[in-house]
């Protein structure tokens, strides 16, 4: 997507193919940085600290790591271990470990001098098809978007939680590629942006994005979504998913499931945008069976921003001593979602077999 004209991926590699290039996104939206990782180990590091972030680019960035580990050594074992440390450093997220198995399938049976070349092309098509789910999901959600527009006879008001845009993916987005769709399509619209507490991927990351499309948005907090679904103030919530089960729930977001229960109460329509990679075919019960990862209590403790002088500052919003806890994802059950926006057009939830057969 375009950033003050220029175009952009969140993940590339550089022109002699050793390094991989990525948007800082902990950077975002005050400072436009790009990191140059070199080794395995500084990949493993950006997914941890989240300087790559969202499902589809944990995997795309998963894909690039081995790329990485296979500049550094080629023998099985070494292999194997890049990849279960890559697997490692998030939990939730299945494109992850997605990414890494099918580097791993296509790497195990070549010799190790023929798994660098193979690696780095593999990665490349990771990446590409990434950008081309996400359009195909821009695609069915703009005829989604389309048909709610034509019920409401005005600006469509939609809401979406934590960012489900192009910095989560490679390119596009999930959640927001509908968005991007219908607005370019000249369908008049609006977004309110959770702001997404604790570490304000909404206000930061969405904001920032629909701000540099041009799309016309507001940034809530995170409390106040409920009250404007009562007050008929929200048509459609979209979001996106970390893992979304064979039986339709869906694990997002922390908060997610509080807008799903909001949205079913006051009958406003919730989808998810997913695609294929994230979903987990292995498991169906998304409560019991999706490892929610639990984040350090200083992301709840700690706020950052820039002053009204530009300064960049952290600030602590926490009485000394009190402690915190910070699950970082919760599970929508698939009773509370109107419908799964896929590459392959949209399904009830407990249908997706039938699109994926
Ligand atoms: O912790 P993050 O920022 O990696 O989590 C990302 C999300 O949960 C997003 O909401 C998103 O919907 C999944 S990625 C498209």
């Amino acid at each position: 997507m375009l950033i003050d004209g220029i175009n952009y991926r969140t993940i590339w590699f550089s022109e002699d193919g050793n390094t991989v290039e990525i948007i800082d996104q902990t950077r975002l939206p005050h400072t436009l940085v790009i990191l140059r990782l070199q080794t395995s180990a500084q990949m493993v590091r950006a997914i941890q600290e989240m300087n790559v972030r969202g499902a589809p680019l944990i995997g795309a960035a998963a894909a690039c790591g081995m790329v990485l580990a296979m500049q550094e050594a080629t023998d099985d074992a070494s292999m194997e271990l890049a990849a279960q440390v890559l697997c490692a450093s998030r939990p939730t997220a299945v494109n992850l470990r997605w990414a890494v198995e099918r580097m791993l399938a296509a790497l195990r049976p070549l010799s190790p001098e023929l798994r660098p070349a193979a690696a780095r092309s593999l990665a490349q098509v990771i990446c590409d098809e990434d950008v081309a789910l996400n359009r195909q999901i821009g695609r069915h959600g703009l005829a989604l978007l389309r048909s709610h527009y034509e019920k409401v006879g005005r600006p469509l008001n939609i809401l979406t939680h934590c960012n489900a845009g192009w910095l989560a993916t490679v390119d596009w987005g999930t959640a927001l590629a509908p968005i991007y769709a219908a607005f370019d399509a000249g369908i008049p619209l609006h977004v309110w942006v959770d702001e997404t507490r604790p570490r304000n991927q909404g206000a930061a990351l969405t904001a920032w994005e629909l701000g540099k499309h041009g799309v016309p948005h507001t940034v809530i907090a995170d409390n106040a979504g409920g009250h404007l679904m009562q007050h008929g103030q929200v048509d459609v919530v979209i979001v996106g998913a970390d893992r979304v089960t064979s039986s339709g729930d869906v694990c997002n977001k922390i908060g997610t499931y509080l807008k799903a229960l909001a949205a079913h109460d006051n009958h406003v329509p919730f989808y998810a945008a997913v695609p294929s990679p994230t979903i987990d075919w292995r498991i169906a019960d998304g409560l019991r069976e999706i490892p929610i990862e639990e984040r350090g209590a200083d992301e709840v403790a700690w706020v950052h921003g820039r002053t009204k002088d530009g300064e960049l500052l952290s600030v602590h919003v926490l009485p000394e001593g009190s402690p915190a806890a910070n699950p970082a994802f919760d599970v929508t059950p698939a009773r509370l979602v109107t419908g799964i926006i896929t590459e392959h057009g949209v399904s009830r939830p407990d249908q997706l077999r039938r699109i994926f057969p």
